[in-house]
């Protein structure tokens, strides 16, 4: 760094003393533009449930799935995350239901996109369709990578096919990307985004998104056979280096917060649109700690500036509603 000149003609605190001034030279701002909303679909009509372990989070069955997204797309959020809570007598350990093209995603995806203009990202991996919590098939309590990518390629075509318009595969098996964007390709899907969760790592943070995909309880051991070890960040570029050259347009670092010096390195080493997941665990210590008086409000404002001050391109939030809502009446 160059120079900086000394007390008293050097006193930072000029430029902290009016409101106006912190606003002039503020270097990040956050913007709807940055907001993708998950948003959980269960079976059933006229359903609207509460995720116990997220407040002010629900479940949609599909009837009322039209009025959410007309709700977020009226705030200009771009972006929403589909995540299904399958129904247990429709999971089996290959996770079959995924490529039933009237699953719970399928038919989100037909009804929002005969309706709507807003972008949908769906998640490609097994886990809400597996009996045993994994993201892929299981043998001998070790989920099989090319086995599970032949379905993961049928799945992201069925998505593409019902309208989805980012595929992101989420499940971290070696070398679906490549195979996923051929196949896209192939099918003539060419303006198909892989958003790949390239950077997942095996976090105990995921906790509440277990609860409300309902495979908490069914998950056994961990997936640290697949997912990332969080001692690790080098091996962070070489994941993302791997899915830049099978094709993914955009990677996911997940989760967020505790991530952000894996969000810089990728942003310092490839110049990539990254996107940052704050996930569960992380929604639900703030929303717990504003309702229970602990945090103020403005807490969510400060953990989501932090993804742009380390180079987030967008975040994938479950406060983009609530904080697309703030954005509009200041
Ligand atoms: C599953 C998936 C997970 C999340 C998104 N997709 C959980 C997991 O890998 O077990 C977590 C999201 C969150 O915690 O908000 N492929």
């Amino acid at each position: 760094m160059k120079f900086q000149g000394k007390y008293p003609n050097t006193r930072l605190r000029r430029g902290r003393s009016e409101d106006w001034i912190r606003r002039l030279i503020s270097e990040n701002n956050l913007s709807v533009d940055d907001l993708i909303m998950p948003i959980f679909i269960c079976e059933g009509r006229n359903k609207i449930e509460k995720i116990h372990s997220m407040p002010g989070i629900y479940r949609y069955s599909i009837d009322k799935l039209g009025s959410a997204i007309k709700r977020i797309e009226k705030l200009k959020i771009p972006l929403v995350a589909l995540f299904p809570y399958v129904s247990s007598n429709k999971k089996d350990n290959f996770g079959s239901e995924a490529l039933n093209e009237n699953n719970l995603i399928c038919k989100a995806l037909r009804a929002i996109k005969n309706n709507f203009k807003i972008g949908v990202m769906c998640d490609v991996a097994l886990d809400p369709f597996t009996n045993h919590g994994h993201d892929g098939i299981l043998k001998n309590n070790y989920v099989l990578n090319d086995e599970t990518i032949r379905v993961l390629i049928q799945q992201a075509l069925l998505y593409a096919k019902n309208g989805c318009d980012i595929i992101a595969p989420s499940d971290m098996m070696d070398g679906r990307i490549g195979l996923i964007r051929k196949s896209l390709e192939k099918n003539k899907f060419i303006n198909t985004k892989i958003l790949s969760y390239a950077v997942k790592y095996a976090s105990n943070f995921y906790g509440p998104f277990r609860d409300a995909v309902g495979t908490k309880q069914l998950l056994k051991n961990d997936k640290k056979t697949y997912q990332m070890d969080f001692r690790n960040s080098e091996e962070a570029l070489r994941e993302v280096s791997l899915d830049i050259k099978e094709g993914a347009d955009f990677v996911m670092v997940k989760p967020g917060m505790i991530y952000l010096d894996v969000i810089k390195k990728i942003k310092d080493n490839f110049k990539i649109p990254v996107f940052a997941y704050q996930v569960s665990g992380e929604y639900s210590l703030i929303k717990l700690g504003i309702k229970n008086k602990i945090l103020n409000n403005d807490s969510i404002k400060e953990s989501l500036i932090s993804f742009k001050r380390a180079g987030a391109s967008a975040i994938v939030t479950y406060f983009a509603e609530e904080i697309a809502n703030q954005l509009k009446k200041n």
